[in-house]
């Protein structure tokens, strides 16, 4: 199968938090590492979102240009995801030039078939000097939750999109007067005229029965009210509208949401084009370029964005192919896929509050990363992440998954088996004849590739290293039953031989399975088990310049990898002889007063 892993776009407006990488950046990569190993064709691709409004806020705050800020913060992303070990094919940006043509061609073409519709819209001037005033320079009240400070864009209270006539009391964030409303042209995505093709699209999917259902649900409500909406913004920092009168306007852009969805084609584009084949995107993207073989994709992201992919992305799709009651047809790229599968997470939340760059509360990703290490997070977050309903991080409950969890249950039987070999062989010892209780833990573990695989195809993440875990206990109890610390003397050597090398086999299989949720402390472990070369693939940290003319001379980080060494999805023997050493310690308990001290909560 050909899988397209398409991950949303952090917004370049700082470093990541818990909530992003539990939202979109953990699941995604866990889904990905799976499927590799189950043996299919894997495109991962992201970026970062690097225009809007918040942006330029945010640069203007910080008294650089907006193309400064998101340089800084596009390598602050990108080594946050590279350092928790996400196998990005390709994590890229929104402003390339490949991506401003990329952008530029699904307009143009959604234009030219009839579904982007100019219309009048209001916008805001400042009444004492005449001048347009940008959507981000007007605040005022929520219409929706009535909070005092929401943008003209968004509201960051109750996180709804806002129009800035829609504010109550509008004022104008330079000098706090009134703005002034008068028309101003803007390009509108007639939604109206794609809906019959996007409501046959979704209840399509809906007979799957695969979508969560809160997911799907919000979806086909969404279309009662459709709406055209408008595509393009008064602002000056974006993609240019690329039709006569439109391309040389200084204040007119595309709005940042018609932009970004694109990303996820144009950093396919993009990877090809760095792969050598400039091709290579379509066997993800064009239905029949795959050799005979399924293609789906999956879109990764928080629920604050599921209108943007279920909606606006299918809609421009659609509308790009022709698809609409207008009729049309697809331009240079053809036709492209749907979303096959939208999988949205529930919110992180912060204790009992929501984590938020903006007001600096909450724990950063970096933070994590430096003192517990990459695997105690996508631990915690695969386990107690808010996969299907919203969930709240505490510093505690932190303590608790790690040391209960992977230190006392997982790392304790890797580090007494490895041990226990160690001391009375030295090597993975030959196994002697099985018993019923061997044969019944080798069933048990080797059983649970199926069953884990098939959860982990479902993105029921939580429930999927809940088996493992639960296979991790079993083994644990085997320990238990066979006591091989008892085995002592010549009799016993050859049931000591067999049952340690069970539970070895058991150890090397459960680190495959535990492969895709913790891959750094897997390949640690199966150092421990006399492996050599690293045992999965890590993401790559790059230097790049752009791949066009005019950003030919722009150097920026991406993030990459070579990940066709991924294992297979099955066990595989343990090879008898391997030399085996007491191993080092390799997890490590958390002490929660420190925990709690560092993260200044005492
Ligand atoms: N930047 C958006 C956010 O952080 C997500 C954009 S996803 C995209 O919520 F694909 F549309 F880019
Ligand atoms: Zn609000």
């Amino acid at each position: 199968m050909k899988v397209l892993s398409a991950v949303a776009w952090p917004y370049a407006n700082g470093p990541r938090h818990l909530g992003h990488i539990a939202g979109f950046g953990v699941p995604s990569d866990v889904f990905s590492r799976y499927m590799r190993m189950a043996g299919h064709d894997v495109l991962m691709v992201s970026g970062s979102d690097e225009h809007g409004t918040p942006i330029l806020v945010l640069a203007d705050k910080a008294g650089v240009s907006p193309q400064e800020f998101v340089d800084k913060n596009h390598a602050i992303i990108a080594g946050e995801l590279t350092d928790l070990g996400c196998t990005y094919d390709l994590y890229t940006r929104t402003t390339t030039a490949n991506h401003y043509a990329v952008a530029q061609e699904l307009f143009t073409r959604v234009w030219e078939n009839g579904y982007m519709v100019e219309r009048t819209q209001l916008g805001a001037i400042s009444p004492s000097t005449g001048r347009t005033l940008p959507d981000r320079y007007i605040e005022g009240t929520c219409p929706i939750c009535k909070y005092g400070d929401a943008r003209g864009d968004q509201c960051d209270h109750c996180g709804n999109q806002l129009e800035p006539e829609d504010l109550i009391d509008p004022r104008s964030k330079i000098n706090g007067e009134t703005p002034e409303f008068v028309e101003t042209r803007h390009f509108f995505l007639d939604l109206p005229a794609l809906a019959d093709a996007l409501r046959i699209y979704l209840e399509g999917r809906e007979k799957t029965g695969t979508w969560r259902p809160n997911v799907i649900k919000f979806s086909l409500n969404i279309l009662e009210d459709i709406k055209p909406r408008a595509m393009t913004r008064d602002i000056d920092w974006g993609i240019p509208v690329p039709l006569d009168g439109w391309r040389d306007l200084p204040s007119k852009r595309l709005y940042v949401w018609f932009d970004a969805v694109i990303g996820y084609l144009s950093a396919s584009i993009e990877w090809a084009r760095r792969s050598g084949d400039p091709e290579a995107w379509r066997q993800w993207w064009n239905p029949d370029a795959a050799d005979g073989l399924e293609q789906v994709s999956y879109y990764f992201m928080g629920k604050d964005n599921i209108t943007f992919h279920s909606q606006i992305w299918p809609a421009e799709l659609l509308g790009y192919a022709g698809a609409g009651d207008r009729g049309g047809e697809p331009g240079v790229f053809g036709e492209l896929n749907l979303p096959t599968e939208v999988v949205s997470s529930e919110f992180l939340t912060f204790g009992e509050q929501q984590f938020s760059t903006s007001r600096g509360h909450g724990v950063g990703v970096r933070e994590v990363l430096d003192r517990y290490g990459p695997d105690s997070i996508r631990f915690y977050i695969c386990a107690a992440g808010p996969e299907s309903q919203d969930s709240s991080f505490t510093w505690r409950d932190f303590v608790q998954r790690n040391n209960s969890e992977l230190v006392a249950g997982w790392g304790n039987l890797v580090s007494r088996t490895a041990a226990m070999v160690a001391k009375s062989f030295g090597e993975v010892p030959a196994p002697g004849a099985l018993e019923p209780v061997d044969e019944e833990v080798r069933a048990t573990v080797t059983g649970s590739f199926e069953t884990v695989g098939a959860l982990l195809q479902r993105n029921r993440v939580k429930a999927a290293l809940a088996e493992v875990m639960r296979v991790v206990g079993e083994v644990n109890a085997y320990v238990s039953r066979t006591e091989p610390f008892k085995l002592k003397g010549e009799d016993a050597r050859e049931r000591l031989a067999t049952v340690l090398h069970t539970l070895i086999q058991s150890v090397s299989d459960l680190n495959t399975l535990l492969a895709p949720f913790i891959p750094h402390s897997a390949n640690r472990v199966h150092e421990a088990l006399g492996g050599d070369s690293p045992f999965v693939p890590m993401p790559t940290l790059t230097e790049v310049t752009g791949l066009d003319e005019s950003d030919a001379t722009r150097a920026y980080p991406i993030i990459t990898g070579d990940y066709s060494t991924m294992p297979a999805w099955e066990s595989v023997p343990v090879t008898v002889g391997t030399p085996i050493t007491k191993p080092a310690p390799l997890f490590t308990k958390l002490d929660e007063t420190e925990v709690l001290a560092a993260a200044g909560e005492d």
